[in-house]
């Protein structure tokens, strides 16, 4: 594009922002930095009716997690989200995203597939997205998501329980740990009754 129209489309984008938001297609790479629906309104300053959850509180090397985003109330849905997994107040998504149903798509983020948003505007109660994690330690790693219910009532900030780094090295540890403990309490019996 020559360079004068790309001022122009930006010029345009910024007095009629109307016309760029909105996006019930969920093609919303637009919104990757601040995980802000353009909807002209302001997000719910409400608990949100929402939760997002991790089928695992730690993760090893390039551990693939189900990460679920549903409804805490019956009848309440959602139709709209975007979904990231970020350490601290850092604004850079963590991880990959790995497959999309049908009502979930993957997008790009920071040039890789570090995001994961809806489809279509039909109103779910729940979505499960595959993640896979980064290959080395990252503290604080936390999910957040937008939802969006309706164009005009939207949450962000909805964050998952905290994710930590598990080196396999701390999970052998653990059934190494408890083999001493009974070997020597079977040893200790044995002592204590002979
Ligand atoms: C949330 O609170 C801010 C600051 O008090 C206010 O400007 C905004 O309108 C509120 N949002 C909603 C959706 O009520
Ligand atoms: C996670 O899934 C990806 C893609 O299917 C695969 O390449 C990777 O090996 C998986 N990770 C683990 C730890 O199994
Ligand atoms: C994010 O993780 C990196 C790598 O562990 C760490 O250096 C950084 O301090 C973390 N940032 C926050 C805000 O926690």
């Amino acid at each position: 594009m020559d360079p004068s129209w790309k001022y122009l489309v930006i010029v345009l984008a910024i007095l009629f922002p109307q016309y760029i938001s909105a996006f019930p297609n969920g093609i919303v790479e637009g919104s990757c930095t601040t995980m802000m629906p353009n909807h002209g309104v302001s997000d719910q300053n409400t608990t949100s009716p929402y939760s997002l959850t991790l089928s695992k509180d730690t993760y090893r090397a390039q551990e693939n997690l189900t990460v679920t985003l549903h409804s805490t109330f019956d009848g309440v849905h959602f139709k709209g989200f975007m979904i990231q997994a970020r350490n601290g107040s850092s604004k850079i998504p963590l991880g990959t995203f790995l497959t999309s149903g049908t009502d979930s798509q993957i997008l790009t983020c920071d040039n890789r597939k570090s995001a994961a948003s809806h489809t279509s505007n039909s109103l779910k109660t729940s979505v499960q997205v595959k993640w896979m994690a980064p290959s080395s330690k990252i503290s604080n790693i936390q999910f957040r998501a937008t939802v969006v219910q309706v164009k005009e009532i939207y949450w962000m900030n909805v964050r998952s329980q905290s994710l930590t780094y598990s080196s396999s090295g701390s999970q052998l540890l653990v059934p190494a740990l408890s083999q001493f403990l009974l070997c020597s309490s079977v040893l200790i019996y044995y002592l204590l009754t002979c």
